[in-house]
């Protein structure tokens, strides 16, 4: 249940870095005054940081109350790589939710890593930082579209703008399953969160839809890779910490005005020239066929 005070906010991938720094910033700013719903695999990861948010008095749960609760913190579980899973996890929030304020997307593994298809035959990589983005954002607009925010909803997905390149499409390859590179597939994503903002805040001008650089972060993506042993020094000297990015990256959503914006990692704007309505059109065909044909009802 959501009360109209009470702003309703989903981090997905916030289990964990980047994510979780920006959910714990938010939970912080609001006093915990939120429905704050986390979503990702770490039930253990969720339990320890849900409990660190602060709860300003003991929720009041009853169905009964009129006021109903002034903060909801949970957790959903649900493996994001699957496509049919996100439209499970959707299905089940538009049955129960009456509005979306702020949907975050984090999920993700290393794009340094190679191809490995899911069952559903998408790379991993792919399937977390682009095609279960789209499918959730997609599927959710309803919610979105009745954001109590004056500015309208804020959708802010949190992966490499400014380091796409339009002219690496490959629209006769755009799952990459015919030629798979990590730098291929790197560009490919990256390009593909603008393509999708792009077009998304065309069809809901009311909406924010952002597409985020972080920057370089010590999270356990990064923590957790042999780059980080190798070149120690450097990457503990640039990087900056989850907490930090955190902070960063909620206040630059928070602030993010309607239609699509680009940010750096100090929440700086960063151009973005439209790309041709074509590639736009033929990359959303594409993906809504493979998502469909992944929805299980
Ligand atoms: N770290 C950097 O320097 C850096 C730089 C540029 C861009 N980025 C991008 O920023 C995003 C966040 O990265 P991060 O550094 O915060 O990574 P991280 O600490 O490893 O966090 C990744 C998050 O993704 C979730 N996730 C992974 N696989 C999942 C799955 N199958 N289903 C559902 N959730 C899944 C994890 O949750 P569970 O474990 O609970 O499933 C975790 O919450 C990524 O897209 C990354 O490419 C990071």
């Amino acid at each position: 249940m959501t009360t109209p005070q009470m702003p309703v906010a989903i981090f997905v991938g916030g289990t964990s870095g980047i994510g979780r720094g920006m959910a714990e910033a938010y939970a912080h700013h609001l006093n915990g005054i939120a429905h704050i719903i986390i979503i990702g695999r770490d039930q253990a990861a969720a339990n320890e940081m849900i409990s660190s948010f602060p709860k300003p008095t003991e929720p009041n749960t009853e169905p009964s109350s009129s006021a109903g609760p002034i903060f909801l913190h949970e957790f959903v579980s649900s493996d994001f790589s699957l496509i049919s899973n996100v439209h499970k996890t959707a299905k089940s929030l538009l049955n129960r939710l009456q509005r979306i304020d702020y949907l975050v997307l984090t999920p993700g593994v290393s794009l340094f890593a190679r191809r490995k298809e899911t069952k559903e035959g998408l790379d991993e990589k792919m399937a977390l930082s682009y095609y279960s983005r789209w499918t959730f954002i997609h599927d959710l607009l309803p919610l979105l579209r009745k954001s109590e925010i004056r500015s309208g909803a804020k959708v802010y997905s949190v992966l490499s703008a400014g380091r796409g390149d339009l002219e690496s499409v490959d629209t006769d390859d755009l799952d990459l399953k015919k030629k798979h590179t990590i730098q291929r597939c790197r560009l490919a994503v990256s390009t593909y969160n603008d393509l999708m903002m792009q077009k998304l805040a065309k069809q809901d001008p009311q909406i924010g839809f952002s597409h985020a650089f972080p920057g370089l972060v010590r999270s356990p993506m990064l923590t957790s890779s042999m780059w980080y042993y190798l070149f120690y020094p450097f990457l503990t000297f640039f990087a900056q910490t989850p907490e930090a990015v955190g902070k960063i990256q909620i206040s630059t959503c928070m602030a993010s005005p309607p239609g699509f914006n680009r940010y750096g990692e100090m929440g700086e704007s960063l151009k973005y020239m439209p790309a041709d309505e074509l590639i736009v059109e033929r990359l959303w065909n594409h993906t809504l066929q493979v998502t469909e044909s992944l929805r299980e009802e």
